[in-house]
């Protein structure tokens, strides 16, 4: 569990041997419940996905794509289909009509939040009332702090990191390296830069303290057993759990006071007027705003715990398939390169209209994110109403979750979804519903240009002196492994590339 906390599915998905004991014990004493559990009215015609195929993949610790094949008859044709899991029924939705409908009517469908599926838990406390997950008035007046922020995308954090990376890759030339947590690495530093001016300094010391202490709180806070069975860290307190948050905790608050502390000198003002300010000193400023609401320390901090979630795994993830892609897709890459040399010159970073003119290399961004999107599944939906669709009700407080992954890859929405084809964007018309990498409506991700020209500049850097490829004896041969979404975030097993610097 991690970013986006949908199925619980995908949580316990990452059971160690231990506890696989337990799973099958609680799975029987589910199943037993299961089918004991009455189907409310208006769903009994909505078909049903197999519990016990949910359980096999977990078991078999299988990623989004292998669920969906095994949901793609009943989705594809129906569009809609419920499931039984943690004590009531689910709907996962892929119709297009019924999408928008919650993606545009976010009063009619709030999100689920933290503390009424988790009461009282660890993950509850750590993340608390954030902008991902809020509704209504409260939504409201942390987007509105946070967005003037987001105006400001820091390019030279990306640039420097950028930098940093071309020094790591130095030193390996030509032979595999380790893509997925390099660029994990990558992304948290630019993150913590950008986010509150921190050097988390992963790509040069990766074992540095800071790294360490967020590193453990998200391997705590992923811990499947905790979601399954929830009151469990009720009974037994997480000391270990609770200590290595305070640590990490710690970190952000002195980070928000410092803040504070120069939003009084004036310092910040300075900052916002020569275009240095980080995302939080643009939310301190914005606090000072009399006309708008402020956010507390607390909720500032709350906000910098989701955006270091939000923000780091996403963008790994599309940078690790997308380097993929081009490695097993030579014609691509050499197309990408040419349009860079050709755009930039001798510029090193693309400035924004270099961005647009990157028109082929934009093209290939989306087309990873359709086919790997980061962020599978959006998190659930409750209806605060009865909602009629087709001949079915579906009760108020019914969780929904869009099946991103699954609408990406419906041969109702894409001609040939399985194929990596960048140059769909250009010719094929495709439902604006069909293609939901970064959510849509109002609750629209946050952070879609900072990750794209993040994207962008990392991409510039490396294509440009490098030629990637893929080991002969890589895992990833036939296909690309994709992992569970233990860490709620979709993105592949270990991936090794070969980056062979390019003469001339
Ligand atoms: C490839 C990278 C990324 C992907 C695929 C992605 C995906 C998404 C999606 C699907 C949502 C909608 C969630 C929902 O409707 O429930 C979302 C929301 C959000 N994302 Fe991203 N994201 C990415 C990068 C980032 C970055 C870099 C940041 C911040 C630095 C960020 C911050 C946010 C925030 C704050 C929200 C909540 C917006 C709101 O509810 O008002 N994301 N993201
Ligand atoms: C911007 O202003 C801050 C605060 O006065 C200063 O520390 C920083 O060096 C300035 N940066 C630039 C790029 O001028
Ligand atoms: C992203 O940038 C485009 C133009 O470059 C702008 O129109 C849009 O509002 C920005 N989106 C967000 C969410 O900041």
């Amino acid at each position: 569990m991690e970013y986006y906390l949908e199925t619980q599915q995908i949580d316990i998905s990452q059971l160690n041997i231990n506890n696989d004991a337990i799973l099958v014990l609680v799975s029987f004493i589910i199943f037993k419940i299961y089918q004991k559990t009455r189907v409310p009215e208006g769903l009994k015609n909505v078909p049903t996905l197999s519990f016990l195929v949910l359980l096999t993949e977990i078991y078999n610790k299988v990623g989004p794509d292998k669920r969906w094949e095994d949901i793609r008859d009943i989705l594809e044709k129906e569009g809609i289909g419920k499931l039984w899991f943690n004590g009531e029924w689910t709907l996962t939705v892929t119709d297009l009509g019924l999408v928008k409908d919650i993606i545009t009517k976010t009063d009619l469908y709030p999100k689920s939040l933290l503390g009424e599926s988790f009461p009282g838990n660890l993950v509850t406390q750590y993340y608390g009332d954030n902008v991902v997950f809020s509704n209504g008035d409260v939504w409201k007046r942390h987007r509105r702090i946070a967005n003037p922020s987001f105006r400001n995308i820091p390019v030279h954090v990306f640039v420097e990191s950028a930098i940093k990376l071309l020094n790591v890759m130095e030193k390996v030339d030509n032979e595999p390296i380790e893509i997925r947590n390099l660029m994990h690495g990558l992304t948290l530093d630019v993150l913590g830069k950008a986010a509150f001016g921190f050097d988390f300094n992963n790509l040069e010391d990766p074992k540095n303290v800071y790294v360490t202490a967020y590193n453990d709180v998200m391997e705590e806070l992923s811990k499947p057993i905790y979601y399954l069975i929830s009151f469990l860290e009720h009974i037994v307190p997480r000391t270990e759990a609770i200590r290595k948050i305070a640590k990490l905790n710690s970190l952000y608050d002195e980070m928000v006071e410092k803040k504070m502390k120069s939003m009084k000198t004036g310092e910040i003002d300075e900052k916002i007027n020569n275009n240095s300010a980080d995302l939080l000193e643009h939310m301190v400023h914005a606090c000072n705003d009399p006309e708008n609401p402020t956010l507390t320390s607390e909720e500032l901090r709350h906000d910098l715990a989701i955006f270091m979630l939000a923000g780091h795994d996403t963008t790994a993830n599309a940078l690790s398939t997308i380097l993929y892609l081009l490695a097993i897709h030579k014609d691509v890459q050499k197309k990408v390169r040419d349009e860079i040399l050709r755009v930039l010159g001798d510029d090193l970073t693309p400035n924004s209209e270099q961005q647009k003119e990157l028109k082929y290399m934009n093209m290939v961004i989306n087309e990873n994110l359709r086919l790997y999107p980061p962020v599978a599944n959006l998190p659930r939906r409750t209806p605060s109403k009865d909602i009629k669709f087709r001949n079915h009700v579906i009760p108020a407080k019914t969780p929904i979750i869009i099946n991103i992954y699954g609408i990406h890859h419906s041969s109702k929405n894409w001609e040939n979804p399985e194929k990596f084809i960048p140059e769909r964007f250009e010719n094929e018309k495709h439902d604006h519903y069909a293609w939901l990498s970064f959510g849509g409506g109002n609750r629209l991700c946050l952070g879609i240009n900072f990750s794209l020209i993040e994207q962008r500049i990392m991409l510039c850097s490396l294509l440009r002196k490098y030629e990637v490829s893929l080991p002969a004896d890589s895992i990833h041969k036939d296909k690309l492994q994709i992992a569970p979404e233990g860490s709620g975030t979709m993105g592949p097993h270990p991936l090794p590339l070969i980056f062979k610097r390019r003469t001339e």
